[in-house]
């Protein structure tokens, strides 16, 4: 057999290798025996963690059926970024990957579980629907507690949606749009109240605005959303500054969940210090109510127990793991939750797509031409640096922004897979590649462009009204 050369935690490789296999093995067996949910969730997540380690040690992804050869050398990501973490919190994204963050980690990090073909597939029949494009390409790739809220779906109990906006200037960039347009798509399937929450209190505390700008961009940034299609009947948008001092509902959850939670407790999740103001440290608590049905006693009737779920990218998950924790302390049910993967910046995966760059960002705003010499200009290719080098040995799909971009957008399954055949092979150039993420982009961003002018203050003002909504509860 395959002398093994490296070691991790007195484990060969090999040995790694093979607590893989048996451990892929243990899986299969206990979902073909239909065991219980929490002892198939365990099992997977060991797997998850050893495939971690396996791709530590060997610089290569745990392949059923191809042991790891003892002589490779790896390139491992441990030796690209030292070993460093890659960092995820709701203020910064880095990793030293140009594959972008190492999402599988994270759900190991996190505690949270992963979006897998079986769950995909489960969503498919309980809302009799093709699952939506991020969810067939893994962009949705975790959760919490998804298999609950469908559970009870399938029994008629309802849910309710919540994700959110730190409205920190007029723009928003296409980055943003993820969350919104796959909350539009749940919405539409499943049929669901939705509250937005727009914490113009946040970004007052964080940034170095003035109120009154928070909340005009709160309220430009609603027009966005409102573009986004969702429907004015099964849809509250709020900002933070209106609707808390006009909800007695709201403020009591905001007041309980801040007497459960301890400043210890915020510290180590957030990393607050002594030195950050008093509205930086209670903020959490407020982007915790609105997971609790009854801060909207309007929609709900007072009803404190129906189900939240919450579709964000991963990096809003600190709140959520607070919001978790917290929850059954005061009574009420966890908030279930889908994590998305992050938009990249045009520079590389290395980061995410920041409206505090301008150069890393494709906006709302931006004309055809902007968007066309930026892709041209900043989206980091990863192809060779000559046609003739590119048509010999082909371009890498995994770190070009280009291609990335267009696994966001492109519809068509099999076109997408064809353009990452023909690039990977060199038959597809850089440029040609990028032609096409432009010719993606800009009808796309023209429409919302078009749709936004259509929503008038009117139209503002009523989704932002407190109401009841088409349900009843
Ligand atoms: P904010 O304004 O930073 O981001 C709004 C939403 O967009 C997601 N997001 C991204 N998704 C993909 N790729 C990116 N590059 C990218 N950048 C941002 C965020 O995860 C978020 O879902 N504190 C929050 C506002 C908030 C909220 C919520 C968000 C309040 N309640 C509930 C989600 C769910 C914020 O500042 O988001």
């Amino acid at each position: 057999t395959t002398m093994c050369n490296s070691c991790v935690g007195g484990a060969t490789t090999m040995e790694l290798y093979e607590q893989l296999t048996a451990q892929g093995d243990k899986v299969r067996s206990l979902k073909t025996a239909k065991a219980d949910k929490a002892d198939v969730d365990a099992a997977i997540q060991l797997l998850l963690k050893l495939k971690v380690d396996y791709k530590e040690v060997t610089g290569q992804d745990y392949k059923a059926g191809c042991p790891p050869s003892g002589t490779a050398v790896s390139n491992d990501r441990q030796s690209e970024n030292g070993g460093e973490e890659d960092t995820v919190d709701p203020w910064n994204v880095a990793t030293n990957s140009a594959k972008g963050v190492d999402y599988d980690k994270l759900i190991v990090r996190f505690g949270s579980s992963k979006i897998d073909q079986e769950l995909v597939d489960r969503i498919e029949k309980v809302s009799g629907q093709k699952p939506h494009r991020f969810l067939r390409r893994g962009i949705f790739f975790s959760h919490r507690d998804m298999n609950q809220v469908l559970d009870a779906y399938e029994k008629q109990k309802s849910f309710y949606l919540y994700t959110g906006r730190g409205p920190s200037s007029q723009a928003m960039h296409v980055g943003h749009l993820i969350p919104f347009v796959f909350t539009k798509w749940l919405q539409d399937v499943f049929d669901i109240p939705l509250v937005i929450q727009l914490t113009d209190d946040e970004k007052y505390l964080w940034k170095d605005l003035s109120l009154e700008d928070c909340h005009r961009f709160a309220e430009e940034n609603a027009k966005d959303i409102i573009a986004c299609g969702f429907d004015v009947n099964k849809t509250f948008i709020f900002s933070d500054l209106d609707y808390m001092g006009s909800s007695p509902e709201f403020y009591r959850n905001v007041v309980k969940v801040q007497k459960h939670v301890t400043f210890n407790q915020v510290k180590g999740i957030f990393g607050f210090s002594d030195s950050d103001c008093i509205g930086k440290i209670s903020f959490p608590a407020i982007q915790a109510a609105p997971a609790f049905s009854s801060s909207f006693p309007q929609i709900f009737k007072g009803r404190k127990d129906v189900q939240c779920l919450i579709p964000c990218a991963i990096d809003q998950d600190p709140y959520f793991r607070m919001t978790r924790d917290v929850a059954p302390r005061i009574g009420y049910p966890k908030p279930a939750l889908l994590h998305s993967t992050f938009f990249p910046a045009l520079q590389g995966a290395q980061t995410k797509m920041s409206a505090s760059d301008a150069n890393s960002s494709i906006f709302l705003t931006d004309t055809p031409k902007q968007i066309k010499n930026k892709v041209n200009k900043h989206a980091f290719s990863g192809g060779k640096d000559t046609i003739e080098e590119h048509r010999e040995q082909g371009g890498n799909p995994d770190i070009d922004v280009a291609f990335m971009y267009l696994t966001f957008f492109m519809e068509d399954d099999e076109q997408l897979e064809k353009i990452r055949q023909d690039y990977t092979s060199g038959i597809l150039l850089t440029g040609e590649l990028k032609k096409m993420l432009i010719e993606t982009l800009q009808p796309m961003i023209t429409a919302h462009q078009e749709n936004r002018k259509n929503v008038t203050d009117e139209m503002v003002k009523q989704f932002m009204t407190p109401r009841p909504l088409n349900f009843n509860f």
